[in-house]
C-alpha cells in the first residue's frame, strides 16, 4: 500500500555568524549549511494497518509525513502509496488521502465549520448522498453537533482537533496522515479522538500513519512502530518486541522534603539491578527515577521509597517516547525484529 524506498531530504539552511555584526554579515556574505532532515530511509506499510511513526523532537517526522503527502519531494528515492508518486497526478492522488497536522489546522479560521465542510465537499468532488452519509457517521464518531455553526476561531482546541479530523475524512480516503492529531489535549478528547480512529479504521479498513510523542497513543492505536532518529530508521517492529528488548520502564517523579535524600539509597545492590535498568534525575525541587519495571516492580520501588525518604508528592507515569529513542540510541540496536 505504501512504499518508501531508500528516501532522503535534505534542506539548505542558512548559518549565521554571532550576534548583530554576524546578523549584517550574513546578508552580504551568506554561508549554507545542508541539514539531513531525512537520511536514507525505508519502510512499507499495509492496507488497513495503523503504523506509529515515532522520534524525539528534529527526528525528520514531519518532514517524512510531508514527502508522503507530496507537499514536498524527496532529495532521493522513492514513495509509493497505492501504485501512486505523491508529488506526481497530485489532483488524483490528494483525493486518496487525508491529512492532519495537529499544530495548525487546515480549517478556514472565520468560516462556521458546516460550510468549511461544504467547500471541501466540492473541492473533492463528493456527491450528495454520499456526503449526507458522511456527515452522519463523522458527528457520530467525532461528536461535531455541538459546535458545527460556530466559526473555526471559536472552537477549543479540542474540537478543532475533532473538525479537522472530519474535515480530512469527508472524501473516505483510503489513506490518512495524522501528525500529532492529540498534541495538547485533554485526556478525555484524547480518548474521544483515539476511539475515532480505531473505529475509522476498523469499518472502512482505513490505512494510517499517526506521528505522536503520546506513549498512550501507540500502545492503544499500533500494531507496529517505525522509529526514526536524526532522519535515520532505527526500528521497524512491534511496541511489545521493542519493550522486551529495551525493557519496561516507568517513571516514579517526586518531591523529597530534599532531593539529596536520594543520594543515599542504593538500588543496584539493594534490588541488584544492573546500570541500564535505572537511571535518576535530580533537580533542587524534584527526582525522576526511570527504572525496568521486569526488574523492580513498582510496589517494591515504592515501599523502598516510601521507608527511606521523606515524599511531599509522588506520581508513577509511562516514560515517554524520547526517553525510549534515548535509551535505543544507547545501545546497539537491530533494524526489523
Ligand atoms: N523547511 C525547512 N528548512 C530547513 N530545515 C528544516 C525545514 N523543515 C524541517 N527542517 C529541519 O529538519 C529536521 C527535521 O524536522 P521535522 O519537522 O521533520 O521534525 P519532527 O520529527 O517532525 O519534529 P517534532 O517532533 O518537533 O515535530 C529539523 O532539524 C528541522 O529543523
Ligand atoms: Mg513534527
Amino acid at each position: 500500500m505504501i512504499k518508501v524506498e531508500n528516501v532522503k531530504k535534505d534542506f539548505k539552511k542558512v548559518v549565521k555568524d554571532q550576534g548583530v555584526k554576524g546578523s549584517i554579515k550574513s546578508l552580504f556574505n551568506r554561508k549554507y549549511e545542508i541539514v539531513h532532515a531525512v537520511d536514507d530511509i525505508s519502510f512499507n506499510v499495509d492496507k488497513g494497518e495503523i503504523l506509529g511513526f515515532i522520534g524525539a523532537n528534529g527526528a525528520g517526522k514531519s518532514t517524512t509525513i510531508k514527502m508522503l503527502t507530496g507537499i514536498l519531494t524527496p532529495t532521493e528515492g522513492n514513495v509509493e502509496i497505492n501504485g501512486k508518486i505523491p508529488t506526481k497526478n497530485r489532483k488524483e492522488y490528494v483525493k486518496e488521502i487525508g491529512v492532519v497536522f495537529g499544530q495548525r489546522t487546515q480549517l478556514w479560521w472565520d468560516l462556521p465549520l458546516v460550510e468549511t465542510f461544504s467547500v471541501l465537499k466540492e473541492i473533492y468532488n463528493v456527491d450528495d448522498d454520499a456526503f449526507k452519509k458522511r456527515m452522519c457517521f463523522l458527528n457520530e464518531v467525532l461528536e461535531l453537533d455541538a459546535f458545527i455553526k460556530s466559526p473555526v476561531r471559536t472552537l477549543s482546541l479540542g474540537q478543532r482537533m475533532r473538525a479537522d479530523l472530519a474535515a480530512s475524512m469527508i472524501h473516505s480516503p483510503k489513506v490518512l496522515f495524522l501528525d500529532e492529531p492529540t498534541i495538547g489535549l485533554d485526556v478525555a478528547v484524547k480518548n474521544n479522538i483515539r476511539q475515532a480512529i480505531t473505529q475509522i479504521n476498523e469499518q472502512e479498513d482505513t490505512t494510517i500513519i499517526l506521528t505522536t510523542h503520546d506513549l498512550n497513543d501507540i500502545e492503544t492505536l499500533c500494531q507496529r512502530i517505525v522509529m526514526i532518529d536524526k532522519g535515520k530508521l532505527i526500528y521497524d517492529g512491534t511496541l511489545a518486541n521493542m519493550k522486551g528488548q529495551f525493557g519496561n520502564f516507568r517513571e516514579v517523579n517526586m518531591s523529597l522534603e530534599n532531593s539529596d535524600e536520594i543520594d543515599k539509597l542504593n538500588f543496584l545492590d539493594t534490588f541488584k539491578l544492573k546500570k541500564k535498568d535505572i537511571s535518576i534525575n535530580k533537580t533542587k525541587e524534584k527526582v525522576s527515577i526511570s527504572f525496568n519495571q521486569d526488574k523492580l516492580s513498582i510496589a517494591d520501588m515504592l515501599e523502598y521509597l516510601l521507608k527511606n525518604t521523606n515524599i511531599k508528592d509522588i506520581s508513577v507515569n509511562d516514560v515517554n517516547i524520547e526517553e525510549i529513542v534515548c535509551r535505543m540510541y544507547g545501545k546497539e540496536v537491530s533494524v526489523n525484529d
